[in-house]
């Protein structure tokens, strides 16, 4: 890759060349005589080829693709720019880059856009520095050449260099096929410089349109991804290759649009309804997030009063234990104005995670959802739940947990899925964030999900319980049918013996107090009080220093 390589003359005499305005005014001759005038007039003819130079390359492929792109229901690469980025903050670099494949023809002046296909710079977003690339489809398909590469990663380096987010906006027909495996060392070299700036600095890709083959693996590496509905689809082979070898007829929404990878795959972690939608909702999250690994994130205070109670808090869990109750609501009672920014809404609803602030500090949350699936542990969920722990540890975002788990599901599917090795990657997500960890167990805290949702053990900061917690090995239905089998078996009335071992068991280990007994539980709390004592735990956590111990990187059960 050669990223600072000189261009050589012969290239930069081939703009003029190429690009000239059809009119050029005649030049005054240099020499001894000349007078201001001539000189003026000898830049203003300068100026003038900048200009027009600017222009073309503002028009990328031309007015007749950008229509096509309009009718498609897409923006170009510039529009959606403006859309995301403060008015009139974007600064564009290397609009006058040119490709340099000369094979199949691609040296004829119809072939070079000046930029080549995509927009690259940076700007702000509320006034804080981003870098941005975004992908032209109305060149060449937006599809990947060699200066493309070297233009994000450009933006990639220096991104990391100045410590701010990259936006990297993707609309492209994949590797430039007429460069060939030049084109694909081009994307090895942008996943590399993604894969350094992870932890460094927050990268939000959004998929604009198509995003096919190895591709996919740019965005994939980056912290979030939003896609947009019916217009976007990410697949590593496309539908006329999956006929080919597996005889499956699928179409290209079907195969990796916005729904599939929302639900069913969970390679995107946020639907937008339409494109403007999407750079919102972009700008939205950027609002959590710090400029990079070295900053906190930025304290927004709000209106909402910080020692505010909510008494439907303390009505909100069923006298029933196997009642559910919507952990949604219960979170947007709490956090400040009722705000709360999901991630992966769709994927593994069975645990919900995303960002709010409490008194102005971001804090990323963790819940079960007792909703869905009784808000069990399994494969999926642990995965979504470790892989935003980590993003929230990299950036000094506080993580806030709600836990009302069952426990991890059972059943062969699960244990042959890997259960284990998911699970684990959850636990070990907790274990090594230092950030601070706060815990509100507001019911079920059951089993070997006890030890994993942040329990004090594994340095939970602070462990909040509310009076109907459960702090148990197991639900006291099924401990009672392990340690009183035999009472039971010889009982003359087992179904009343049960409801009265089952009460007996509830009394002495289905509550907070034997955990808070022993200290593992630093406080019960009224629920309508949770919000100001979880203020007041950030507030007291906000100098809090924690290290592992020094390694290269540790070893997480992928
Ligand atoms: C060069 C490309 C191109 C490509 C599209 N174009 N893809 N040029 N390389 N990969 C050009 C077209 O020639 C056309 O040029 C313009 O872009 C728009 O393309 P259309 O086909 O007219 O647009 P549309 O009908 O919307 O279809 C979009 C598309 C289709 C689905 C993306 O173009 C397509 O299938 N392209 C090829 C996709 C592909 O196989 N890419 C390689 C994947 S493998 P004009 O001049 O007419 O405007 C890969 C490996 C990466 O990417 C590995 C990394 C490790």
């Amino acid at each position: 890759m050669r990223l600072n390589a000189c261009v050589p003359f012969r290239r930069v005499r081939g703009y003029n060349d190429r690009f000239a305005p059809a009119e050029q005014p005649a030049t005054a001759s240099p020499g001894k005589n000349t007078t201001m005038t001539d000189d003026l007039t000898q830049h203003q003819d300068k100026f003038a080829t900048l200009a027009a130079m600017r222009e073309r390359s503002r028009q990328g492929g031309g007015p007749e693709r950008i229509a096509r792109q309009h009718k498609a229901n897409k923006l170009t690469a510039r529009e959606r720019i403006d859309l995301l980025l403060d008015p009139g903050s974007f600064h564009e670099i290397d609009a006058f880059v040119l490709q340099r494949s000369r094979d199949f023809g691609m040296d004829k002046p119809e072939h070079q856009y000046l930029g080549d296909s995509v927009v690259t710079g940076w700007g702000t977003v509320e006034n804080r520095l981003v870098y941005i690339y975004s992908q032209d489809f109305t060149v060449m398909g937006g599809s990947l050449s060699e200066v493309h590469a070297e233009k994000i990663c450009k933006i990639l380096e220096m991104a990391i260099k100045n410590g701010a987010p990259v936006f990297g906006l993707n609309d492209s027909g994949g590797a430039r096929i007429q460069e060939g495996v030049i084109s694909l060392g081009g994307y090895a070299d942008i996943f590399l410089r993604n894969t350094l700036a992870s932890g460094v600095v927050p990268q939000l890709s959004a998929i604009m349109g198509p995003c096919a083959g190895g591709a996919v693996y740019s965005p994939a590496l980056t912290d979030f991804i939003f896609m947009v509905k019916n217009s976007s689809y990410m697949f590593v082979t496309g539908p006329d290759v999956v006929k080919a070898v597996t005889h499956e007829d699928v179409s290209f929404e079907d195969l990796g649009g916005a729904s599939v990878h929302s639900a069913i795959s969970g390679v995107s972690h946020i639907t937008a309804e339409n494109e403007g939608d999407c750079l919102f909702l972009m700008r939205e999250l950027l609002g959590y997030l710090p400029q990079n690994n070295m900053e906190d994130p930025p304290f927004k205070a709000s209106r909402d009063d910080t020692l505010r109670t909510d008494p439907r808090l303390d009505e909100i869990v069923p006298d029933n234990p196997n009642k559910p109750y919507d952990i949604k609501e219960v979170i947007r009672m709490i956090v400040d104005d009722g705000r709360f920014f999901e991630i992966h809404e769709l994927f593994a609803p069975n645990i919900v995670v995303g960002f709010a602030r409490l008194g102005g500090y971001s804090v990323g949350i963790v819940a079960n959802q007792p909703m869905v699936l009784a808000g069990v542990l399994d494969i999926q969920a642990s995965e979504k739940a470790a892989r935003f722990i980590r993003f929230c540890d990299c950036f000094n975002i506080p993580i806030v947990t709600f836990e009302d788990v069952p426990g991890f599901m059972p059943g062969t599917k699960q244990e042959h899925g890997g259960i284990i090795r998911a699970g684990a990657k959850l636990l070990y997500a907790y274990c090594e964030a230092t950030v601070p960890k706060l815990t509100v167990i507001t019911r079920k805290a059951y089993g070997g999900a006890y030890d994993v949702m942040s329990s004090k053990h594994i340095r939970g900061d602070l462990n909040l319980a509310w009076p109907s917690a459960e702090i148990a090995v197991m639900g006291p239905d099924g401990a009672v049918n392990i340690i009183f089998r035999r009472e039971l078996a010889d009982a003359e009335d087992p179904v009343a013996k049960k409801a009265e071992l089952v009460q007996m068991y509830r009394d002495k280990f289905a509550n907070p107090y034997v955990a808070a007994a022993r200290g593992f539980i630093d406080d019960v709390i009224m629920p309508s009080e949770t919000r100001p004592r979880l203020i007041n735990g950030l507030r007291m956590l906000q100098n809090k220093r924690d290290e592992n111990p020094p390694r290269k990187h540790g070893n997480i059960p992928l």
